[in-house]
This record gives structure tokens, C-alpha cells and sequence, in this order.
């Protein structure tokens, strides 16, 4: 295992050690959340625990399901805890996420969520949000129009184009991802909430006063930011 992915696994630990049994939680979507759903199932197995898990993307969706995690909805239940993890992390506990083109869902189950904790390498933690682009999904028909939008904002935004695939990633929800790079982001909130107003625009990966908990791994150990 590289040394980065050993502080993911510590983090993923430290957060499956949190869950109790009898909780809802809502499984975020990410490298790092893999190790965290991993050991989340190895507890229920060993354990006999009663658990079930809201995933946040198809990609958490089948990590569940091959590390035996039952799942459910956000229409049967509420979320007891969230585990999610993130692209960039501020002081104030603020976030960007996305690099993965799943923060709709993860917005929606992390903000539903009565605990939300986030779990992250020490690479993540910065002064300032804004070096890592902010992922917007929009629908496909609004591509041009939204993309004007943003750079009359003062956004740098790009398509988001497929790895293994022509053409432009294509989300879960089938929308597209316009990569958007602003220089610092001095107030995240307003950024927020500015982007989400544009028409066509489903969600950005802007998170602000939701965090309860930041887990970051480092190789001197681990430490807990609590809000
Ligand atoms: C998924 O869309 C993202 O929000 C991820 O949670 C975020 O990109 C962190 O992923 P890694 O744990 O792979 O860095």
C-alpha cells in the first residue's frame, strides 16, 4: 500500500470505530471512503451489527454491497451519520468536493445527516478553498449558457472529458461536470450559494456549515477537528 493510501485506510478506521450499531449512515463516495466502507463492513461481520448503509453513488453502492453492507434510501429513513470524504478542506471545516462528479448525492445525504463526519489525508487541509476547481453539474442543455455564466463570475470553467470514454464524463444523475477554477474563494457560503441560482446548474460541490467532524491522517498520526 502506498503511504497515502495507508493514511486513508487509518482514516477509514477511525471512522468505522465511530458507527454504533442500530445507526443509518450514509456512505460518501471517494478513494478514501472506500476504506471506510471496507472496515465498516468488516465490524458488522464481526460483530453482528445491525447497519444500514445510504450510498452516496453507484461507485458506494457496489463497495457496499461486495463488503456486505445492506442499503436503503433517504425515503425510508433518516441518516444517523455520515462518512464522506473531500477534495479540499478549510479551517472553518468548509469543503470542496466532487472530484469524483458524485457531490449532488453527497450533499443531499451529508447535509441529511444528524452527524456528519469527513475523513482526509493531511494533503487536503489548505488557508484557503479554491486551488482544487469547483465541480458544477449542470444539465447538458445548459452547457453554453451556464458556462458564460461562470466566467462572467470570474471562473475558469472546463467540461470535465471521460477517462476511458469519448466525449464528457457523464454523472450518475446524467448530467455533465464544468471543472471551475476560482481564484481564492474568500467566502465559500456566498459562492454557494451563488452558483446553485444559475439556471441549469443542479449542484456544486461548495459545502459550507454542514461538517461536524474532520478525521485527517498525516504520517505523525491522527487528528480530530471537531466544529
Ligand atoms: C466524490 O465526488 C468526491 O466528493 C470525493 O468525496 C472527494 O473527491 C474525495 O475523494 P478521495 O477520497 O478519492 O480523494
Amino acid at each position: 500500500m502506498s503511504n497515502k493510501n495507508i493514511l486513508k485506510d487509518n482514516v477509514g478506521k477511525k471512522a468505522a470505530d465511530l458507527i454504533k450499531d442500530g445507526q443509518i449512515v450514509g456512505l460518501g463516495t471517494g478513494s478514501t471512503t472506500h476504506y471506510f466502507i471496507r472496515h465498516l463492513g468488516e465490524r458488522i461481520k464481526n460483530e453482528d451489527l445491525n447497519i444500514l448503509g445510504i450510498p452516496t453513488s453507484y461507485q458506494s453502492l457496489i463497495i457496499a454491497r461486495e463488503a456486505g453492507i445492506n442499503t436503503t434510501t433517504l425515503d425510508e429513513y433518516d441518516i444517523d451519520i455520515a462518512v464522506d470524504g473531500a477534495d479540499e478542506v478549510n479551517q472553518n471545516l468548509d469543503l470542496i468536493k466532487g472530484g469524483g462528479a458524485a457531490h449532488t448525492l453527497e450533499k443531499l445525504v451529508d447535509s441529511s445527516a444528524k452527524e456528519f463526519v469527513v475523513i482526509v489525508d493531511d494533503s487536503k487541509m489548505v488557508r484557503d478553498l479554491g486551488e482544487f476547481p469547483v465541480p458544477v453539474e449542470i444539465i447538458p442543455e445548459a452547457l453554453r449558457v451556464v458556462k458564460k455564466s461562470l466566467i462572467d463570475m470570474g471562473g475558469k470553467p472546463e467540461l470535465r472529458m471521460g477517462v476511458q470514454k469519448d466525449g464528457p464524463v457523464i454523472t450518475d444523475n446524467g448530467n455533465f461536470i464544468l471543472d471551475t477554477k476560482f481564484e481564492k474563494i474568500r467566502n465559500p457560503q456566498k459562492l454557494e450559494k451563488e452558483l446553485n441560482i444559475l439556471p441549469g446548474v443542479l449542484e456544486n460541490g461548495i459545502f459550507t456549515d454542514l461538517v461536524d467532524k474532520v478525521i485527517v491522517g498525516s504520517p505523525s498520526g491522527i487528528k480530530e477537528i471537531d466544529r
